[in-house]
């Protein structure tokens, strides 16, 4: 069954064509690691699923429908999330929030609303910390808390707009390894963005790469190439594998790790990622 499919999609923002000649079939059970530079793309090709930005040509299709608003199979975590103001508030009423709100629509929560509550925080193993205000929480426990929010109605297909945004090595581990879980024990197709190809690396089954416009959808070895990435980056690109991981290089610059910063640390790149920012920022303009 295909989840997600683009069908010759064009995208243009504020003018700009964005994205143009995609064509892509996501299947039902996919751990999808959506990659590409500051400003290829991502983000707006989520949103597309979305049904929030209309393909000035071509077909996207969620399920066999036309993409559309409002979709309760698709879960989305945002790339600028919003965080609580009140960080008093605890981790179940967070979650409460969406179940009582946007996807039930019911002013309180019922028996029903208060089951899924605990069934979404057990799926994310937060049970135990949803008592405690979200101010005394780790930013990985904030992110799993997140999590629960997007699985509150049993979606189908996750949309997450980089979850490993401003989380240290071994908060990036356990955030992918737990979406990798909920992907394999519940059959969820999920489209996980991120900077790094290597956090990805061990759960992804395809990697889906934008940049220069286009998106290559394959496997690491079919993707992660010196020709196929040269031409999304619009630059001569090397690929050097080593214990394990692998780095995409543009002469002496670490693509993945130069448009982040160095690490992630000491770097203003946080929660808010504006597009401002992203404007022009694209790799290959490096
Ligand atoms: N509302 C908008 N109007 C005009 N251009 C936009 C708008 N939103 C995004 N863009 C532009 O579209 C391009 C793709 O942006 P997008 O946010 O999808 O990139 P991204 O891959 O998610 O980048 P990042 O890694 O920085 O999050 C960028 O050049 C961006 O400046
Ligand atoms: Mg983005």
């Amino acid at each position: 069954m295909i989840v997600l499919a683009f069908r010759d999609v064009e995208i243009a923002l504020g003018g700009r064509t964005v994205l143009e000649g995609v064509n892509l079939a996501i299947g039902q059970g996919e751990f999808i690691g959506l990659l590409g530079g500051n400003g290829a793309g991502k983000t707006t090709l989520l949103r597309a699923a979305l049904g929030l930005i209309p393909p000035r040509r071509g077909a996207i299709e969620v399920l066999g429908k036309a993409a559309s608003r409002g979709n309760p199979a698709i879960g989305y975590m945002p790339q600028s999330r919003a965080v609580p103001a009140n960080l008093r508030l605890s981790g179940h009423d967070f979650v409460a929030g969406v179940v009582d709100g946007a996807r039930w629509g019911l002013p309180l929560l019922g028996s029903e609303g208060r089951r899924e509550v605990d069934r979404v925080l057990e799926l994310v193993a937060a049970s135990a910390l949803a008592h405690r205000p979200l101010a005394e929480l780790s930013g990985g426990e904030r992110q799993r808390l997140l999590l629960a929010q997007v699985l509150v109605g049993s979606p189908k297909l996750l949309l997450l707009d980089e979850p490993l945004m401003s989380l240290d090595p071994s908060h990036q581990a356990g955030v992918v390894e737990l979406v990798a879980s909920l992907q394999r024990s519940l059959g969820l197709t999920v489209l996980f963005s991120a900077h790094e190809l290597n956090p990805l690396l061990g759960v992804m089954n395809r990697v889906l790469f934008v940049g220069n416009r286009q998106a290559a959808l394959g496997t690491v070895d079919e993707v992660i190439t010196e020709p196929v990435l040269s031409r999304l980056y619009g630059t001569r690109i090397e690929v050097v594998r080593l214990g394990g991981r692998i780095f995409v290089m543009a002469g002496a610059q670490d693509m993945a790790r130069d448009t982040h910063g160095c690490g992630d640390h000491g770097h203003a790149h946080g929660q808010e990622h504006s597009h401002e920012h992203s404007h022009g920022d694209h790799a290959a303009d490096a």
